[in-house]
């Protein structure tokens, strides 16, 4: 990285971004819009009337806020807790439209989007997680589930179309004022049509989307009705290029424009989609992790106080899985499969144990209500089969709670780390524990994880539903000579070294660069 002086026409941006290539040069001359539905932070008013900020969570917003540390961005996000909408309120009267999240130490800025709480309710909690969620992870037990019916119809013309509408209308207020054209990167399944109302409004406007989850094939998007899984490809459509995690999931969205979208000319080989005279570019840009930041916060002071208790939980082998409690990640089958590696390998018990670290997530849907009650029954039906009482030995632990320096702590010592997803964009806690473990541990990876593609041949790879295969590969795992698990370590860990997320930044920005270079030169 060159270093960066006042008068350094090379300088590098805090990002790592040279201002000499394309992607340096849309950073240096165009303001980014970033929108996502949830935001760097969420707010709480302390008695007093001031507010505390706390990063938000998951992927998405860990990636991104990495990415945008030092840019002059906005971001925009909707209010999702009453925190955030007081802070948005307290805003308004002071005459600010923008907010910093984090202090004075963030450059970038956020804008609220304020739907009402049942709008939001009706684009998070019914539209967003179980249904488009649900879809595009293939967790449907399809003769039973989705019934669509007219509160379906209601929550999404009520809610998904509008708080849509409204993070639109926001962003052409922020791009409204500014000389260049600015460049708006739109993130996730929550902004489908996002682009469309945007291109409506603004013609000349440069918009890029990235999908961070899978995308499935047409067959199983027709479980929607035509006009709702039309209005989601043509309002993806309204941008100039859309983004996913993998070849795969970039031809599937090709493959569904050509079955439903009307007078749309697809190329496979260009990854370009032509609608109503405009050129769409479809790629993929595979996300990673902040690395120096992930190590930084596995050795933190916070970190480090973990190490304390947590050793009280392992054992001569120790099982490691984290995720959210979520039905994509599969998690009771992973429990059910070291249920069959017990019962294969009895040799093995007293000596391995597995953690379980979960983070309960979106508990207004109901299906994720009862995923984690089966994770728990599992667990005891598992626990119950095994326990033994003279030496105490208890086969899983669940750790529950959101902490991300312990996340880490735990994932220096594991010997077997599980991601056994059904189907996962990419999977960022196989990327972390690679780069973070320090006992060579081992990867059991699921071949519908998007970081299959980048890591696989490292790991021990599992389909997600074989509870068989995974029981076997935990066996492999901990059989495996040290020597094999320390070879398969280093390659990993090199191989996420170098690519952080700065290069899925940078990559987008030079497409989106290239494009707005031959706009130019029209
Ligand atoms: O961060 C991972 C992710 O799967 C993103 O793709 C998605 O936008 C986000 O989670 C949604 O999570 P939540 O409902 O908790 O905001």
């Amino acid at each position: 990285m060159t270093v960066s002086t006042k008068d350094d026409k090379r300088a590098t941006t805090p990002n790592g971004l040279d201002s000499h290539d394309v992607a340096g040069q849309v950073v240096e001359e165009r303001q980014l819009l970033v929108a996502s539905n949830r935001g760097p932070v969420t707010f709480s008013q302390r008695a007093d009337g001031s507010f505390s900020a706390r990063q938000g969570s998951g992927g998405l917003v860990t990636a991104v806020s990495a990415v945008l540390q030092g840019q002059q961005a906005i971001w925009i996000a909707a209010a999702m807790t009453a925190g955030d909408r007081t802070r948005a309120a307290a805003a308004e009267e002071a005459g600010e439209t923008l907010i910093t999240p984090h202090g004075s130490g963030s450059r970038f800025k956020l804008r609220f989007v304020l739907p009402t709480t049942e709008a939001y309710n009706q684009y998070y909690n019914e539209i967003s997680n179980p249904l488009l969620w649900f879809l595009q992870h293939y967790l449907w037990d399809t003769p039973r589930s989705p019934d669509i019916t007219h509160k379906t119809w209601e929550a999404w013309r009520e809610g998904y179309v509008t708080v849509n509408r409204m993070f639109a209308e926001e962003i052409i207020r922020a791009c409204d004022g500014l000389d260049t054209e600015p460049v708006i990167m739109l993130q996730d399944y929550h902004l489908y049509l996002c682009g469309g109302m945007i291109r409506e409004m603004r013609p000349q406007a440069i918009i890029q989307h990235f999908i961070h989850i899978p995308w499935p094939d047409p067959d199983y998007w027709r479980l929607l009705p035509a006009e709702m899984r039309r209005a989601i490809c043509e309002g993806m459509l309204g941008c100039d290029i859309i983004g996913f995690q993998t070849p795969d999931h970039a031809r599937s969205f090709l493959y569904t424009c050509e079955a439903y979208v009307p007078d749309v000319g697809v190329s496979y080989g260009d990854g370009t989609v032509t609608w109503q005279g405009r050129t769409i570019k479809v790629a993929h840009y595979p996300i990673s992790i902040d690395t120096e930041a992930v190590r930084r916060t596995a050795h933190s002071q916070e970190a480090r106080a973990y190490e304390r208790y947590l050793p009280t939980y392992f054992n001569e082998f120790t099982i490691l899985r984290i995720d959210r409690a979520e039905p994509s990640k599969n998690i009771v089958r992973g429990f059910n499969a070291f249920d069959r590696f017990l019962e294969a390998h009895p040799e093995y018990k007293n000596r391995v144990n597995f953690i379980a670290v979960t983070q309960p997530s979106r508990m207004d849907v109901e299906e994720y209500r009862d995923y984690l009650d089966d994770m728990s029954a599992t667990v005891g039906r598992i626990n119950a089969k095994y326990a033994n009482v003279e030496t105490g030995w208890q086969p899983i632990t669940i750790i529950m709670g959101e902490s991300y320096p312990r996340v880490l702590a735990a994932m220096r010592w594991y010997d077997v780390l599980l991601v056994n997803s059904i189907i996962d964009g990419m999977n960022l806690v196989a990327k972390e524990g690679a780069l973070v473990n320090e006992r060579s541990g081992v990867i059991i990876l699921s071949e519908g994880a998007g970081a299959a593609l980048q890591l696989g041949e490292h790991c021990l790879m599992v389909s997600p539903a074989d509870v068989e295969g995974t029981a076997e590969a935990i066996h492999q795992a901990l059989t495996m000579p040290f020597s094999e698990r320390q070879r398969r370590g280093r390659a990993l860990r090199e191989l996420v070294e170098h690519e952080d997320v700065r290069e899925w930044f940078r990559d987008q920005l030079a497409d989106i660069g290239a494009l707005v270079q031959s706009r130019q030169s029209q």
